[in-house]
């Protein structure tokens, strides 16, 4: 007879050679449960499965995005970011809208094609971010993806009509009543604005943390079928980073291994999506991000926000890992992929 392991092995080989073999076997809970705690020869075949699927949807390149993180200033409460408000030991800053359309010109010129600006949720960043997207519109033919957190309707349309083309909104856990411990506000508002932002025509990517507090496996697998039935153009999974001057910074990190299985997972069942390598993995473990690149990923940013700036946005730590395009071109190598710039 047949073990399950040895079943899970030949339906990862046939997906992996056999592109019409139906997704939808992954799509049950148990198969999905074991894919995530594999190791060993599961796992690697888990990899190499996702990393063929990468291969047909988008060649041996690797996209990247230059990311710029205009203000840390957040009226949210998240307990496992330091940009919390509640955090009275971070200078918040803004950046000029001159400062900003300038490095976005440095990260044309170096041959990006992605201008990606961050910021923790505030109102006053919507209007910088109104008039830098039509200042950078007007002179590049790029795709601006922004990750601003929680706004309204009319906020994301103005944002898409003004040019940008995708937006980001994580949804952590999919689980509602962690989700409201974690950052004290609603996931159906959230899952709202997700939609507000596909209805703007916008591109969604989203995602969630691996290693809470209280997470459990099922928690995880919940959150992939959850990412899958979104059908995001984009989706990601960071291992949690405890982070000083917040609630959990005393906390485990996230486990590498089922951040890495979750992102392959999500290759097999959301095959065009664009899946980054996040800078988190290579602060967990060192080659982290060449790891998940392994894993099926696609994508690395780069970061570009000014050295005095970039201490004091702090998501996952203060010493967190910054990545320069020289780290992305190196990492891009030892996974056998080639940057797309
Ligand atoms: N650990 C892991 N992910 C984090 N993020 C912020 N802080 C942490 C942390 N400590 C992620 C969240 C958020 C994105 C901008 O950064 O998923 O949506």
């Amino acid at each position: 007879m047949k073990t399950f392991e040895t079943t899970i092995i030949e339906l990862l080989n046939e997906l992996q050679v056999n592109p019409e073999f139906s997704v939808a076997d992954m799509a049950d809970s148990n198969l999905i449960e074991s894919l995530l705690l594999s190791e060993g020869e599961i796992q690697q075949n888990l990899f190499s499965c996702a990393r063929s699927i990468r291969q047909r949807h988008f060649g041996n390149k690797l996209k990247i995005r230059g990311v710029i993180e205009i203000s840390n200033a957040c009226k949210k409460n998240c307990d496992y970011c330091a940009m919390r408000s509640k955090n009275p030991n971070l200078d918040r800053y803004f950046l000029e809208k001159d400062q900003i359309v300038s490095i976005a010109d440095d990260i044309i010129s170096l041959g990006i094609k992605t201008i990606f600006l961050q910021s923790g949720e505030n109102l006053a960043s919507d209007a910088i971010i109104n008039d830098v997207i039509t200042m950078i519109v007007k002179k590049h033919d790029c795709e601006i993806l922004l990750c601003l957190g929680e706004k309204k309707q009319e906020t994301y349309n103005q944002f898409s009509n003004l040019g940008a083309k995708s937006y980001i909104l994580k949804f952590e856990t999919s689980d509602s009543k962690m989700y409201k411990n974690i950052t004290g506000s609603s996931l159906e508002k959230r899952i709202d604005c997700m939609n507000y932002i596909k209805q703007s025509g916008m591109n969604l990517g989203t995602g969630n943390i691996i290693g809470l507090p209280n997470q459990k496996i099922d928690n995880i697998v919940s959150d992939i079928l959850f990412a899958a039935t979104l059908q995001p153009d984009f989706v990601s999974a960071s291992p949690f980073i405890p982070n000083s001057g917040t609630p959990f910074e005393n906390l485990r990190m996230g486990d590498i291994n089922i951040t890495l299985n979750t992102m392959a997972i999500w290759r097999i069942l959301l095959p065009q999506a664009l899946i980054p390598s996040v800078s988190a993995l290579e602060y967990v473990h060192s080659e982290g991000q060449a790891a998940g690149l392994n894993a099926g990923a696609n994508v690395i940013t780069v970061n570009f926000t000014p050295k005095t700036n970039r201490d004091k946005y702090a998501i996952y730590t203060k010493d967190r890992f910054v990545v320069s395009l020289e780290h992305a071109n190196k990492t891009a190598q030892k996974a056998g992929l080639v940057l797309d710039i």
